[in-house]
């Protein structure tokens, strides 16, 4: 099919790479000419494993072009909108402002029979809002509601095999041009749901809600064993096992951050204030608030682990990224820990494998290496705070010699303590003993 991806940031850049490779033919839409340029040179502008090959190939075997210029998306028949909903400068809520500024220049460019597919991470409303703007201004044209589950790190992945499709859709016509999109995911047997505008808009929502809540209740959890000697590693493995709970999403740690559960939290929050149903969603005020003290809770076991300040203590920090395989900054809670143990005097240095340059664009009062071994050379003590897998297979002996002060706080419950321990390491973890 024809399609064009409007919004090439995360979301757009992955999404039409993917449908490339595919085999449709896809233009992607961007306002931000630099981002244009690299992608159009094959250049992913965000390390994401996978993206830079399809990338190439898509780019190179011509069935996927860039363009700054929105009217380059009129030839095609599906217009995927995944422009960003970032957090209002001034409340909790999501800015739509890039939804509708992408729809609105999109409409005067829109063929016969054409499908816009919002992607984009929303509140309930701007589904039927837009579709009531297609049917004032371009009748010709219908909406469609699809949201995205990918995972930074996973998104190839997750978006050439997805493990469900949501259809928010007025009609069955736009659903059957879905299936062409994705027929090489329905025919592998992906299970796809066709549902109201409200109900897709909510799915996407209510599900990253639901991640959010399950790490902070783990979280809870290893608040409550530091408090009595229990293991919350343990604890998650346990209660894991039952089919209901499940184990994934149950490590607890510095807690979650990125450009998508934090935000999308508050803006369900503030969503359910502007319904008159603020009460049902408190819960997340609560999340939030457990997930912000992880971050405290790991520069407060610094201090506690120096002897009562880190003034002066060289403390080599292990990842800056929110999480492994990225190199994504926004609201990294790695990153927030270095950030407060500097402020508090301490000389911070910082390593990653793949997010120092980000890292170093917001706060540029901080050390970097790329050298793990020169981030942990002479320091008093070392943070874990993003589980690399490097990081995850350091071995005691050996960082023990580099270090001058053999203390370590796994921020992410990632190291063995028996081990570390054994070779002459003060371990703490978040809620273990
Ligand atoms: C999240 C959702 O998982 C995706 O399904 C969704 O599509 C995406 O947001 C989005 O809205 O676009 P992502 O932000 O890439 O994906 O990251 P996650 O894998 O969800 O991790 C989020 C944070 O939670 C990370 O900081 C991670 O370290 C933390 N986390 C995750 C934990 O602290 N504990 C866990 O057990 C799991």
């Amino acid at each position: 099919m024809r399609i064009s991806v409007i919004g090439c940031g995360y979301l757009g850049a992955v999404h039409a790479s993917a449908m490339a490779e595919l085999g449709h033919e896809v233009v992607g839409i961007d306002v931000d000419p630099r981002k244009i340029e690299a992608l159009a040179a094959g250049r992913p502008p965000f390390f994401e494993p996978g993206l830079a090959e399809i990338l190439t190939s898509a780019t190179g075997s011509g069935r996927l072009r860039f363009s700054t210029e929105i009217a380059d998306a009129a030839s095609a028949e599906v217009h995927f909108l995944a422009v960003g909903t970032p957090q209002s400068s001034d409340t909790h809520a999501a800015d739509l402002t890039h939804v509708d500024a992408a729809f609105e220049s999109l409409l005067p460019h829109l063929a016969d029979g054409a499908l816009v597919v919002g992607k984009s991470t929303v509140p309930v409303g701007p589904a039927a809002r837009l579709a009531a703007r297609l049917a004032d201004e371009a009748p010709h044209a219908s909406l469609a509601w699809n949201p995205e589950f990918l995972r930074e790190g996973f998104a190839v992945k997750d978006t050439l095999e997805p493990d469900r499709l949501v259809y928010g859709v007025a009609d069955d016509h736009a659903a059957s041009v879905l299936d062409h999109v994705y027929r090489a995911a329905i025919e592998a047997g992906t299970p796809r749901l066709k549902t109201d505008y409200a109900t897709a808009e909510l799915v996407k929502v209510a599900a990253n809600a639901f991640l959010a809540t399950k790490i902070s209740f783990i979280n809870a959890m290893s608040e409550i064993a530091d408090a009595t000697g229990a293991d919350v590693t343990l604890l998650a493995d346990a209660i894991g096992h039952d089919a209901r709970i499940g184990r994934r999403f149950l490590n607890a740690g510095v807690g979650f951050g990125g450009g998508c559960l934090p935000k999308d939290i508050r803006a369900f929050t503030a969503h359910a204030d502007e319904l008159g149903r603020g009460e049902s969603l408190r819960f997340l005020k609560e999340v939030d608030a457990i997930n912000l003290r992880q971050r405290q809770r790991v520069v407060d076991l610094a201090i506690e682990t120096l002897g009562g300040s880190v003034f002066h203590k060289k403390i080599a920090v292990l990842g800056v990224t929110f999480k492994p395989e990225s190199d994504d900054v926004r609201d990294s809670p790695a990153l927030d820990v270095a950030v407060q143990l500097k402020g508090l005097g301490a000389e911070v240095i910082a390593t990653d494998p793949q997010g120092i340059e980000n890292a170093r664009l917001r706060h540029p009062q901080l050390e970097y290496t790329s050298s793990t071994s020169e981030a942990l050379r002479g320091a008093d003590l070392m943070v874990l705070v993003t589980e690399w897998r490097e990081y995850r297979s350091l071995d005691p002996v050996v960082t023990g010699r580099l270090v001058a002060g053999a203390r370590g706080i796994d921020g992410r419950n990632v190291l063995d303590p028996v081990a570390w321990r054994k070779a002459g390491w003060g371990y703490r973890g978040l809620g273990r003993p």
